[in-house]
């Protein structure tokens, strides 16, 4: 074990909390459309006279619903601001109280200071630091709890339950920050929860003719918590960064990619449920196989559902983007699969950012 690992031992990531405008409804369209299951739920029915709270999961994600039902609440304001957005990535540690005294004295701003949650199935302990934007990291120790969730929530149990489509892990998420900021955040997460730099990219290796961005990948000591940082770059019209910043009201999460084994299973699945995908030109495919060598795959069948790929030294990944999943052109999901390779699709950038320009162009963006 590291030093690094030492003052912030993170096992994994917990789980990952929406605010949005109607958490019964949020939920539906994630079971629905992408197969998370039903596991929990706080609402007054369950004595919550503040908020409805969702919990769903698939395999090893964990995805919470909030909304408000006041209208000047925390949750409620980050409604009005930023639409439905990813509020919380919560982080499972050994120690929350250390892990907050050890963060803030590195420089965290305080969310809220250590706390126990307690039920008749024990107690779960509790703390949380502000990161970009209106983002925020809770600090989860589970350790001696053996509910559902969280102390306040019940087991929800609807008859209503959609199949699975092979979604496994959090494979990593990605923050938009402002001009001149990555470096900043990336800072952060090394200097304040002790991360280390996994890969850099800057405006020559992400550029379009109108696009450009910067990105720095940061990962915790155990490789389980990938926070990819992006900030906008000057290209000739908007980037995509910018527009997320314009409609996002400041830095938030864009996108969580989700790993599945069988991209050829879950992404057609999806399709079928109504997820909505960038489409990639026919051209990408007729040169593939000589940017990335054999493949286990059918090129033909990668074509069809518009699935990436690109290799690295240790192998190679499929991964495929969904757009925007709200009315503003904000967050959106990313299907991934890994055969070996750790990076995250940086030859695919080009084809890629074509394809959201032609979107943001539609949307008046560009
Ligand atoms: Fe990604």
């Amino acid at each position: 074990m590291n030093n690094e690992q030492e003052f912030l031992p993170i096992k994994s990531i917990d789980h990952v909390e929406f605010y949005v405008g109607n958490a019964k409804q949020a939920a539906y369209y994630y079971m629905t459309a992408f197969g998370f299951q039903p596991l929990a739920v706080s609402s007054l029915e369950t004595g919550n006279r503040d908020n409805m709270s969702v919990v769903l999961r698939q395999n090893n994600i964990t995805l919470v619903l909030t909304s408000s039902f006041l209208p000047d609440s925390p949750v409620s304001q980050h409604v009005r601001l930023h639409g439905d957005g990813i509020k919380v990535l919560a982080l499972e540690v050994e120690d929350a109280a250390r892990s907050f005294e050890e963060t803030t004295k590195r420089g965290a701003q305080a969310y809220f200071t250590p706390r126990e949650e307690t039920d008749h199935n024990g107690t779960v302990h509790l703390s949380a630091i502000k990161t970009y934007g209106d983002t925020v990291h809770v600090f989860v120790d589970r350790s001696q709890y053996k509910g559902l969730f969280l102390p306040g929530f019940e087991k929800w149990e609807p008859d209503y339950r959609p199949t699975e489509t092979g979604l496994r892990i959090v494979d990593h998420v990605v923050g938009n920050v402002d001009w001149g900021q990555m470096k900043t955040w990336a800072k952060f997460y090394e200097e304040v929860m002790g991360f280390k730099q996994l890969i850099s990219f800057d405006d020559k290796d992400i550029s379009t003719e109108y696009t450009a961005l910067m990105s720095k990948v940061m990962t915790n000591g155990n490789f389980r918590v990938k926070f990819p940082i992006n900030e906008p770059a000057h290209g000739k019209k908007k980037s995509q960064i910018e527009e997320f910043l314009d409609y996002y009201r400041g830095p938030g999460v864009q996108h969580l990619a989700l790993h599945t084994h069988d991209i050829l299973h879950t992404v057609p699945e999806l399709r079928r449920r109504g997820v909505e995908f960038l489409t990639i030109p026919d051209a990408y495919y007729s040169h593939l196989l000589d940017r990335v060598g054999q493949i286990d795959e059918d090129i033909e069948e990668l074509r069809q559902h518009n699935i990436l790929v690109d290799r690295d030294e240790d192998g190679y990944l499929l991964q495929i983007f969904t757009r925007p999943l709200q009315d503003r052109p904000t967050f959106f999901v990313e299907i991934i699969q890994r055969k070996g390779a750790r990076s995250f699709g940086k030859g695919n950038f080009k084809a890629l950012f074509e394809s959201i320009e032609l979107e943001q162009e539609r949307r008046g963006n560009l």
